[in-house]
């Protein structure tokens, strides 16, 4: 499993580890300033986990340990769209050409099984009806277009390889662990300390938000019920737009709404992702579970008591970006 420290994977780590107790799992992730050893902290030292620190751009360390595993999760990614705007090129090398080499390894190893997780980004803006499994890509972000480029690469390995591939393309996600840059986390920190709530253009973009827990179970079904060489959409079918992101901070938060700083656009804003579900539903038997508001207040309490956690993260090179990011859409 590799990106095992971030958001999402930190996450899937603990749930295979409630549910599927006796699968050994060998970690492989670069620690990126994403990636957060204190995630699987309470994995460390325990029987059938192996944390190893490498990137999986790496195709030696890669060929190496493929040969001690049955199967290849891929969380592994760079992920943050205005990063991506600032430095596209390391989304270039890890979303896409470490994709390849970790599927060029699991063919060598003929591996049991590759999942690999996308995201419903490489739909693109849509602005109406509801993306399907079988839509053409439309990334308009350096993020998506290059999750988009290295979903084509594996996909490539089904028609040329017989890779026993499966693709999820979760929608935005939310819960503990995640870093403090996207909008649900950062809003929520900034709340904590007082801070703005920076809302891009007028908080009309359209996202739908899916708590961790849903968004990793449906990893795990479609690693175990997902036929091989197709992708499953996962997401709520809820649209949630930036403002009532905002909004629900300012309701659960008891703040006032002159807590919202409106600042310039984010450039080439995807305005809409929606996801047609039915697929995950009708094979996986997958659906979410997590309501927005019970997420939201669930997320809002997780912060709260997990100071510890988020403080030391919001350093020098945080708040590096933060100016840059935020000046580039003129805060001032
Ligand atoms: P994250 O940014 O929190 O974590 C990414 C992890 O990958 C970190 O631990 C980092 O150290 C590691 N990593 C980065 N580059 C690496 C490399 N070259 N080699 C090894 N490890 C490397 O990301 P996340 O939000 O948990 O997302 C996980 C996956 O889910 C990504 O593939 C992302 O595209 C996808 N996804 C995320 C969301 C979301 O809303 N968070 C939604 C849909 C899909
Ligand atoms: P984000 O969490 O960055 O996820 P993504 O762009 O990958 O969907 O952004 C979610 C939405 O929130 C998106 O429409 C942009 C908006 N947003 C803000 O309004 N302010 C912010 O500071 C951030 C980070 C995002």
């Amino acid at each position: 499993m590799t990106g095992a420290a971030g958001f999402l994977g930190s996450n899937f780590v603990k749930l295979l580890r409630r549910t599927r107790p006796a699968v050994e799992l060998v970690v492989l992730d670069k620690l990126t300033y994403a990636g957060n050893p204190a995630n699987l902290a309470e994995l460390e030292g325990t029987a059938g986990f192996t944390f190893v620190r490498g990137d999986i751009c790496d195709a030696t360390l890669v060929e190496t340990l493929a040969g001690e595993v049955d199967a290849i999760v891929n969380f592994a990614a760079e992920t943050h769209v205005d990063r991506s705007l600032l430095e596209p090129f390391a989304f270039v090398q890890t979303d896409v050409l470490g994709a390849g080499v970790l599927a060029e390894a699991a063919r060598r190893h003929h591996h049991e099984a590759f999942l690999h997780v996308s995201t419903d980004e490489v739909y693109g803006h849509v602005a109406e009806g509801r993306s399907r499994e079988g839509d053409p890509f439309r990334p308009r972000s350096p993020y998506s277009a290059s999750k988009a480029g290295g979903e084509l690469l594996v996909r490539s390995y089904v028609e040329s390889f017989d890779l026993p591939l499966i693709v999820t393309r979760g929608s935005n996600s939310y819960g503990p662990n995640q870093f403090p840059e996207k909008i649900v986390p950062l809003f929520i920190t900034n709340a904590i300390d007082g801070l703005p709530l920076p809302l891009y253009g007028d908080g009309s973009a359209v996202r739908d938000y899916l708590h961790a827990e849903d968004h990793c179970r449906g990893i795990d079904l479609a690693l175990h019920r997902g036929r091989p060489g197709h992708a499953y959409n996962l997401g709520t079918g809820v649209e949630t737009d930036g403002r009532e992101v905002a909004g629900a901070v300012i309701e659960l938060m008891d703040l006032d709404r002159s807590a919202i700083q409106p600042v310039a656009d984010r450039a080439g804003h995807d305005y809409r992702y929606a996801l047609d579900v039915g697929k995950a539903k009708e094979e996986l038997g997958w659906s979410a579970e997590v309501g927005f508001r019970e997420g939201m207040e669930r997320t809002v309490a997780w912060y709260r008591e997990n100071e510890r956690w988020w403080r030391p993260l919001r350093n020098g090179d945080y708040w590096e970006f933060y100016k840059r990011n935020y000046r580039a859409l003129n805060t001032s």
